[in-house]
């Protein structure tokens, strides 16, 4: 029905086509109020990236060397989000990673660290120090598994390194154990109950029926667990065993000629998938390409369980191509990211808005979920963002938590860290050359164009000050369009041009600011 808004304020669909062969961005654009009954507070952010992944944010951490390694992506899905481990280091290394994650807090830890009786506390005190361990209570095993006693941590102190673990340990027959066997269809709740008849012990080992080791549960992670059970608390991203959920970014790996390295990703995927990783993102700065599509449909093909997310395209034909090759999500984005010079140096990509516009159509037509990655640099940019995709990719974001890779440093009385853009010299030095289809083994580095600058960011506090923050500021958005959830969102949303004018009146103005937040 046509209106007064109507005339001024258009939905998606009609606002782009009155701006077709217009590259806009978050900043160019506002959205309208809508008569509203839903509370900020009452909203749901929760999406998809794939039939299998639910989140409860719709927020992922960019597969960056200097934003994403294992802390990341445990604090990214302890709060509803998910991270994505960059592959600029071994191989070996990224695995490492990725067992981190899956064996966070979770309902039954199925490889915890053990000791042997011969060792002394000095040789577990050095075992902690030398696995960087932020615990000390060790299951004592024989060199075949099988349990013999567990080390508390009250006695892994200095002055008892020289005594003997057999000495200190508590024997097997006064070590709370359950039988594998007996752990049921709710194992968390199992653990639950046993606990609560055995106050002042904290550690459930599991074992067989031939006394093999077969996992350890943890009465802080236990209830931990049934808190989030129990509240209505944003849900932590977790598979089916109750473990934390991560992906990890995959290379095309190539043959010195160009061809794809199948033996190479084949055994890469292989090694992710055995350590359950939940996600691989194919991440290139061109996914609309030979190599890329390549590298999808023979993942598709061998993992067919497996979500893949590839990328990054900005046209409708880059989805459908990522799409027909076996993606479950795509990513898009070429060129707006903060630490990004692909259009400076290539003078190449879409403004963001415009190329989520574009892609989230053919998105909706083949049934991919679509990823808005990068660009956002305030809780609005997602807002508009989630108007046409399921999930945002940030880096520049979450650079500056303490969970992001790489030191804290003090400039002029102010902390930093570094962030560098995957395309800069140094990071491709270490590894990210062929995401941009470089290879530094064989070029001279000085015939490589980077496409990414080497940056600092200031120190934000943790993932959980910087989430809370944005999806705040996201229920903010959807209470001003009635929206109860992100389909709403998309419905409702109807949108303005904004001029400089208007962009300059959009944030705090003519004022001495005294406080940020
Ligand atoms: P934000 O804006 O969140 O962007 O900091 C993160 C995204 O930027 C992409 N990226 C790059 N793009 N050159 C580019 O053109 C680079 O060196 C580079 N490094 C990262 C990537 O998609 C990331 O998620």
């Amino acid at each position: 029905m046509k209106t007064i808004d109507s005339d001024f304020y258009k939905n998606s669909d009609d606002f782009f086509a009155a701006n077709a062969g217009v590259g806009l961005t978050y900043d160019d654009v506002s959205l309208a109020t809508c008569f509203s009954d839903v509370l900020p507070r009452m909203t749901s952010l929760a999406t998809s990236i794939s039939d299998k992944i639910n989140l409860s944010i719709p927020i992922m951490s960019a597969d960056m060397d200097t934003v994403t390694e294992s802390s990341m992506a445990i604090a990214m899905a302890l709060h509803g989000g998910i991270g994505m481990i960059h592959y600029n280091m071994s191989f070996a290394d990224q695995i490492t990673e990725v067992c981190k994650v899956k064996t966070y807090i979770h309902g039954m830890n199925r490889h915890p660290a053990t000791i042997t009786a011969d060792l002394t506390i000095g040789d577990v005190i050095e075992i902690i120090d030398r696995n960087g361990y932020g615990f000390s209570s060790f299951p004592v095993i024989d060199k075949e598994g099988r349990l013999l006693g567990l080390v508390r941590g009250g006695v892994v102190k200095n002055r008892h390194a020289d005594r003997k673990v057999a000495d200190v340990m508590i024997p097997r027959d006064q070590v709370l154990t359950i039988n594998e066997k007996e752990l049921g269809n709710d194992p968390i709740a199992t653990a639950d109950r046993i606990f609560l008849d055995h106050i002042g012990t904290n550690k459930l080992l599991v074992v067989d029926d031939n006394n093999y080791l077969k996992g350890l549960f943890c009465l802080s992670d236990v209830e931990h667990i049934r808190d989030e059970i129990t509240t209505d608390a944003i849900r932590p991203s977790r598979d089916e065993s109750f473990r934390l959920r991560c992906g990890a970014s995959v290379a095309v790996p190539r043959y010195p000629d160009g061809k794809v390295n199948y033996d190479a990703l084949n055994e890469h995927v292989s090694n992710l998938v055995a350590a359950g990783v939940d996600a691989v993102i194919i991440s290139t700065a061109h996914g609309h390409s030979a190599g890329v599509g390549e590298c999808v449909r023979f993942v598709r093909q061998h993992f067919k369980e497996l979500t893949i997310i590839a990328g990054n395209v900005t046209s409708a034909e880059g989805v459908e191509f990522l799409a027909d090759a076996g993606a479950d999500s795509v990513k898009i984005g070429q060129g707006p990211g903060s630490i990004c010079s692909t259009r400076i140096v290539a003078g190449v990509g879409i403004p963001q808005l415009t190329a989520l516009y574009v892609s989230a159509q053919a998105g909706k037509a083949k049934g991919v979920r679509i990823i808005a990655d990068g660009g956002i640099t305030k809780s609005g940019d997602i807002v508009k963002a989630l108007t046409q995709a399921d999930c945002v990719m940030l880096g520049g974001m979450l650079a500056g938590c303490k969970e992001a890779p790489g030191k804290i440093m003090e400039i002029n009385g102010k902390l930093y860290k570094e962030y560098r853009g995957m395309g800069s010299m140094e990071a491709m030095r270490h590894g990210s050359a062929a995401r941009y289809g470089h290879d530094l083994r064989n070029s001279k580095v000085t015939k490589v164009a980077p496409e990414g600058v080497e940056a600092l960011k200031e120190v934000s506090g943790s993932v959980d000050q910087v989430l809370t923050t944005l999806a705040g500021g996201v229920q903010s958005g959807l209470g001003y369009l009635g929206a109860a959830d992100l389909p709403a969102l998309r419905k409702n949303a109807r949108f303005i041009r904004v001029t400089s004018a208007g962009q300059r009146e959009s944030a705090p103005h003519d004022i001495v600011e005294i406080k940020q937040k």
